[in-house]
């Protein structure tokens, strides 16, 4: 057996593939898979203090990577194989503004920004790590569907590097214009589906199955490897302790999947002495992982959860033909792939999932746009989620908690732009449809005429 292969995430079964396989799904009962490593064999470190070493090393560019300077603990790829444009530079930030709205004390809650990577949200982390495995295997093309972010990493990575041809699918009319002006500007071959995410999720299997084409979507268990890194980060930032709770919006459910994974590892390891409590936060309009965890008690059942809760639960939303809608387009799935890993990930760090609305995401995207750097509004699903968890009591208000900002705040204009809109019009166009009814925390532009003493009577007026 090699030091490091892919394992089927059901003990049960337990199946193995080789590390160069990309196929994705367990040969033996179809599956999610891992990267699983034979730590004995690969010498990790002994304490995550390890890693402050590397900071003395950021001329080089793996230690200069905030997912590579961790590579101890994803070590599947040789240094000279990996494939980095400097991801992972991210800040976690102390916000007490967002902190007095979401209910919790001064100096509890930390905000970390993963619109700061290079294609502006958290998947470049995911990206490198999937590209590298793509290199490491020969591939030309590389391809996902996307909501659009994906996307967006994707066609960076291709653009950046030039090694690799992106296809993208995406649901016609279902990603923001910052995302899609992303995709067009790198040269993706961008393929508009007549559909909406869980349509095009299906058709990019089958299509990278029959062409051949590498599939990075977070299926990919690679991807989830580089998306460990967040974690350690925070930890980084934390000074290695490891706060009570991290909060993250869920759609695909690979961020959730692999923070699981990162603190499982991590205990097992003992790199850590306990793992933080994991919230999940669905958008209200597309919130099946809270409907099937929450309301009709999942679990990872070691590995076998019952298939027929979640298979009942797709044939209603089939025959009524319901369909994932929130103003939150990052995380507008109704079906996502990686459950099993996540139920896997909520059971070993004692999570739960809310669901909050686009209401709630949009009032908590405002607080953290004017008390912070801004994100976009899959991601302020986490603060949404946080103030919702405080308000139930089951967030103390001296705990702890690190909310995941997971996109940049200018990956969706349109929403941001019609929250503030002194426009009516504008307002019930993009917000009003979704159920949005009003704006409580907008910053509305002055309308002035051109003209000296009226501008300054305005600024005097409302400065
Ligand atoms: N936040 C943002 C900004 C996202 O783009 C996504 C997923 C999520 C949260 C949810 O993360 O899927 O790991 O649960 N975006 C994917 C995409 C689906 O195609 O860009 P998840």
């Amino acid at each position: 057996m090699d030091a490091v292969f892919q394992r089927c995430i059901d003990p049960a079964c337990a199946a193995t593939a080789a590390l160069d396989d990309t196929s994705f799904v367990c040969p033996r009962c179809g599956g999610l898979l891992d990267v699983a490593y034979d730590w004995n064999r690969l010498r990790p470190p002994e304490s995550l203090r390890f890693f402050e070493g590397k900071w003395s090393q950021r001329t080089e560019p793996l230690s200069f990577s905030g997912v590579w300077r961790f590579r101890e603990l994803l070590p599947f790829a040789a240094p000279e194989k990996v494939l980095t444009i400097g991801e992972g530079q991210t800040i976690l930030q102390r916000a007490d503004i967002v902190a007095g709205y979401v209910g919790l004390e001064a100096g509890k809650l930390y905000l970390q920004y993963e619109g700061m990577n290079p294609s502006g949200s958290f998947k470049d982390n995911g990206m490198t790590a999937a590209f590298t495995h793509a290199r490491m295997v020969g591939a030309r093309r590389a391809a996902c569907a996307s909501t659009g972010n994906t996307s967006a990493s994707l066609a960076v990575f291709c653009s950046a590097t030039g090694l690799m041809k992106a296809v993208i699918f995406i649901g016609s009319g279902k990603i923001s214009y910052g995302k899609l002006a992303q995709a067009l500007d790198h040269g993706a071959l961008t393929v508009q589906i007549a559909g909406d995410f869980d349509d095009a999720m299906l058709r990019v299997q089958q299509v990278a199955k029959k062409l051949g084409i590498y599939l990075v979507n977070s299926i990919n268990p690679f991807r989830l490897e580089g998306q460990k890194t967040i974690m350690y980060r925070i930890l980084e930032a934390l000074r290695w302790e490891v706060p009570d709770w991290i909060v993250v919006p869920g759609g695909n459910l690979g961020n959730v999947s692999a923070f699981g994974k990162a603190f499982i590892e991590l205990l097992d390891l003992g790199l850590i002495r306990r793992a933080p409590r994991l919230a999940v936060i669905n958008a209200a309009g597309s919130n099946t992982f809270y409907q099937l965890f929450e309301k009709q008690g999942l679990r990872w059942n070691n590995g076998k959860p019952a298939a027929s809760v979640s298979e009942a639960y797709y044939a209603n939303l089939d025959a009524n033909q319901i369909r994932a809608s929130t103003i939150a387009s990052a995380i507008e799935i109704n079906r996502p792939v990686n459950l099993t890993k996540a139920l896997r990930a909520l059971d070993r760090c004692q999570g739960l999932v809310r669901e909050v609305t686009d209401q709630e995401i949009l009032d908590a995207k405002a607080k953290v746009g004017a008390g912070g750097f801004g994100c976009e509004p899959a991601s302020a699903a986490s603060v949404a989620g946080t103030k919702k968890l405080r308000q139930e009591g089951v967030i103390a208000p001296g705990e702890r908690v690190v909310c995941v900002l997971t996109g940049h705040q200018l990956k969706d204009p349109t929403a941001t732009v019609a929250y503030h809109s002194t426009d009516q019009k504008t307002f019930d166009e993009v917000l009003g449809k979704r159920g949005v009814r009003r704006a409580a925390f907008a910053n509305r532009a002055v309308q002035v005429p051109n003209d000296l003493d009226e501008i300054i009577k305005a600024i005097e007026v409302y400065s």
